[in-house]
């Protein structure tokens, strides 16, 4: 039996950044993982994603590079040498983590953790079982792509993203089941690449919950690639034949049937705590599978906390480090909670997509009386000089006091200008606090400077008519 003060079970953004933190109040953590450090941020999701996009998008600029001038011959895609680039980045951050952890003097035990009670933990590696006893138990297990009927994930015919960011080869006709965060930032990125893409998706458009007018130029851009979206429409069953795979799909107009060369199932992710032994210490999970938490991440046993994908919406890499903060700090006797007004929300389309705060469709639902500015970057000199004229900024402010309750935005490198306006409300600024700050010329950011200014009918570079 090895003692230890906190064992923190997962070694995702929420459990090694919280191990670290517990590290540096003290607290005398060990990590428990049965997989690669990092979680699926770091592994299968965030980076390696984000590695395929910048390179699915200098491939496109560089198609476009004759516009100005600059004539390119003889570009081809080296898919394995792509797929290399991208693990010797994943290698790099986890094998960071790895290191930070050691200089922390952070123990990782590698394999299966089981809570036996709210005092020991038992881990299955491969060299045998190994018993903890701790004073505090932190739950980070994450998430786990949903998959649904007809579509197991075998990673050949059906991928999910872990083996979207994989690939042998780009497919020639790729159907995406799911026109969500996933399915778009890789459906878009394999277009980019040179593959013909088909998204489905249940609802009645892209990005459900996300602002309509943001999501309106995302939809617009997909038309612009030949992406073709079909909305209210249900992946049911596939089969493979000799022509491809053959995709049963019902749409409002009827059954039909698609036939593609690879399917890629994003329809969400959910909760995972499998063989946790959660029902040892009496914990339910509720029906989407998230253990509830309070402000300090404490679950309803005493001395076990949750954080990350595990503990509840949005499943976000950022709101997953802060709650293992929060934890490791609550740990340590300090009188923390989570009282974060906003978490942004940043999509890797084309263009970008990026939003925090309030829409204006919760502001209405709320009875909030509301000013809203909007700027294009179609005005903005900057964004003509890269080429990326498509999308705007959106400010929406409380009517009477002026403050900023929500940020929206789609356009070049919006996920990077969403910070200024996090700031902004996390901070209780008003639009004339923005409108106010010089920002740097030529730049993008001055688009979330005349988004402001346009809350109040100001803006200069675009024709407000003057009540
Ligand atoms: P999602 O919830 O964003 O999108 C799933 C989509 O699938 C929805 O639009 C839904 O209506 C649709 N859908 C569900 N069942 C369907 C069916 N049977 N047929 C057709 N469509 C169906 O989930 P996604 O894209 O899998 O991402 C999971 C989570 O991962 C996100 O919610 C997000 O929290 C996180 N993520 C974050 C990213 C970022 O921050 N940039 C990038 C990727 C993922």
């Amino acid at each position: 039996m090895t003692k230890r003060k906190v064992a923190v079970i997962g070694a995702g953004p929420a459990g090694y950044v919280c191990a670290i933190r517990l590290a540096q109040l003290g607290q005398d953590p060990v990590v428990i993982e049965r997989d690669a450090l990092g979680g699926t941020c770091l592994n299968i999701g965030c980076i390696p994603s984000k590695a395929l996009i910048a390179a699915g998008s200098l491939l496109e600029k560089i198609s476009h590079a004759g516009t100005m001038g600059i004539q390119v011959e003889g570009v081809a895609l080296d898919v394995a040498r792509l797929v290399e680039w991208k693990a010797g980045i994943v290698g790099r951050l986890t094998g960071g983590i790895g290191v930070l952890l050691k200089n922390h003097k952070v123990p990782v035990i590698h394999g299966s953790a089981t809570i036996r009670d709210a005092r020991h933990v038992e881990v299955q590696g491969e060299k045998g079982v190994e018993s903890l006893e701790v004073d505090a138990i932190v739950i980070a297990t994450g998430s786990i792509p949903i998959e649904i009927p007809g579509f197991a994930f075998d990673e050949d015919a059906v991928w999910s993203s872990t083996g979207a960011l994989a690939p042998k080869d780009v497919p020639q006709h790729l159907v995406v089941i799911g026109g969500g965060y996933i399915g778009l930032e890789l459906g878009i990125m394999y277009q980019k690449l040179g593959s013909r893409v088909t998204v489905l998706e249940a609802t009645g458009g892209a990005l459900p919950g996300q602002d309509r007018d943001c999501v309106k130029v995302i939809e617009r851009s997909l038309k612009k690639r030949k992406i073709k979206l079909l909305t209210n429409t249900f992946a049911q069953s596939y089969e493979r034949t000799a022509e491809g795979l053959a995709v049963q799909i019902k749409t409002p107009k009827g059954e039909e049937t698609i036939v593609c060369n690879q399917i890629l199932s994003t329809v969400g992710r959910r909760p995972y705590s499998e063989g946790l032994g959660l029902e040892n210490v009496g914990l339910e999970v509720d029906q989407r599978g998230f253990l509830a938490v309070d402000r300090g991440m404490r679950t309803q046993v005493s001395g076990i906390y949750a954080i990350g994908d595990i503990a509840g919406q949005p499943m976000l890499a950022h709101k997953a480090s802060k709650e293992g903060l929060i934890a490791a700090a609550v740990i340590a006797g300090q009188p923390e909670e989570f009282d974060a007004r906003c978490i942004p929300a940043v999509i890797f389309t084309a263009p970008e997509m990026a939003s925090v705060g309030l829409t204006e469709e919760q502001c209405a639902e709320q009875g909030l009386e509301v000013k809203v500015g909007s700027f294009p970057f179609a005005a903005s000199g900057r964004a003509m000089s890269l080429m990326e004229t498509e999308g705007f900024v959106k400010v929406i402010a409380d009517a009477k006091s002026d403050e900023v309750l929500g940020v929206h935005m789609v356009g070049p490198e919006v996920t990077e200008l969403i910070a200024e306006a996090a700031l902004a409300i996390e901070m209780g600024a008003t639009a004339e606090d923005i409108a106010r700050t010089i920002h740097a010329h030529p730049t993008l950011p001055e688009a979330v400077m005349e988004a402001a200014e346009a809350v109040h009918g100001m803006a200069v570079h675009i024709f407000q008519k003057q009540r």
